[in-house]
């Protein structure tokens, strides 16, 4: 893409018709990923460690009442949350399909000795084994399927599950996706970050379909040196507290609770997002 391809840009794409999702899977994309997971800054890709240590605390007490469980996390990018749930004496498997994440995973739990097993695999795909106590997918990303591949997602965690399981699913208020598909653009420039080893501008764009019900995020990455232009672009379906609770119960889910939070972790995604756990 060249600057003048900005400037005519469709207006009101169509969801996911401009890319899936960000690159979690491209081999040069996915180290640099690696760090903004591990960074200790910010809770951006993943939480900081500390949040994540209250967060399963929370979920080996209050969800798993501390017995020891088979869990499937969906998404599981370095396995912070497994590796912690490991060492309290869980058996883990974790599906993601960015190699960065998946290797460090694996060589974690590998250091530590943990009963941790890693996939690298789109969880579209990806087929999840069975008798799970617990399958878990957090930190929004559930949203970021169209909605068929939501409903395939959930009826093939339901399949894993042992009856009694829980699927605990950290997704997205329909009111925060419609207020970041509201915002206004933004833009940064970097001498390096997650989009390029070299110096590039980023342009930022949200656009909120009320037809779809959709947020699209776009990401103009213009390169310092050439001004070429790369697009990438990841779309969110919002859903209503009922549009959760009809496709767990079409699952065949039976007993549904809320809330707030994974525990009584307060972080900068509060707000944005809430706690689905969803007994088979
Ligand atoms: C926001 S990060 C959260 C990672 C992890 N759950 C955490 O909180 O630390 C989202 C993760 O989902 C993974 N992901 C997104 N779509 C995926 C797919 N279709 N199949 C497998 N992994 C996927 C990404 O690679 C990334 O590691």
């Amino acid at each position: 893409m060249f600057l003048r391809d900005i400037v005519s840009r469709i207006t009101d794409p169509e969801p996911w018709s401009e890319g899936e999702n960000i690159p979690w899977q491209d081999e040069s994309f996915s180290p640099r990923m690696l760090k903004i997971h591990l960074s200790q800054k910010s809770d951006a890709a993943s939480r900081r460690k500390s949040v994540i240590q209250r967060q399963v605390d929370w979920i080996h007490r209050a969800i798993l009442t501390s017995k020891s469980s088979l869990i499937l996390d969906l998404g599981c990018g370095p396995g912070l949350y497994l590796t912690q749930l490991a060492k309290l004496g869980h058996r883990c498997v974790g599906i993601d399909y960015s190699p960065a994440a998946v290797q460090f995973a694996q060589n974690q739990a590998a250091c530590l000795d943990l009963p941790c097993a890693y996939l690298q695999g789109d969880i579209r795909l990806a087929s999840f084994g069975n008798g799970y106590d617990l399958v878990m997918i957090i930190f929004g990303e559930f949203n970021v399927f169209r909605p068929a591949d939501a409903m395939m997602i959930l009826n093939k965690a339901f399949a894993a599950m042992k009856s009694g399981g829980m699927f605990l699913a950290e997704v997205m208020r329909y009111e925060a996706l419609e207020i970041i598909g509201k915002s206004d653009p933004t833009w940064y420039s970097a001498a390096s970050g997650v989009f390029s080893d070299n110096a590039y501008i980023c342009l930022e764009e949200t656009l909120w379909n009320k037809k779809s019900h959709t947020t699209t995020i776009r990401y103009f990455v213009i390169d310092a040196e050439s001004s070429d232009v790369t697009r990438y672009a990841q779309s969110y379906q919002a859903y209503t507290v009922d549009q959760y609770e009809e496709m767990l119960s079409q699952c065949g889910f039976n007993e549904v609770n809320y809330y707030e939070s994974l525990g009584d972790v307060s972080n900068e995604y509060s707000d944005e997002m809430f706690v689905i756990a969803a007994l088979k």
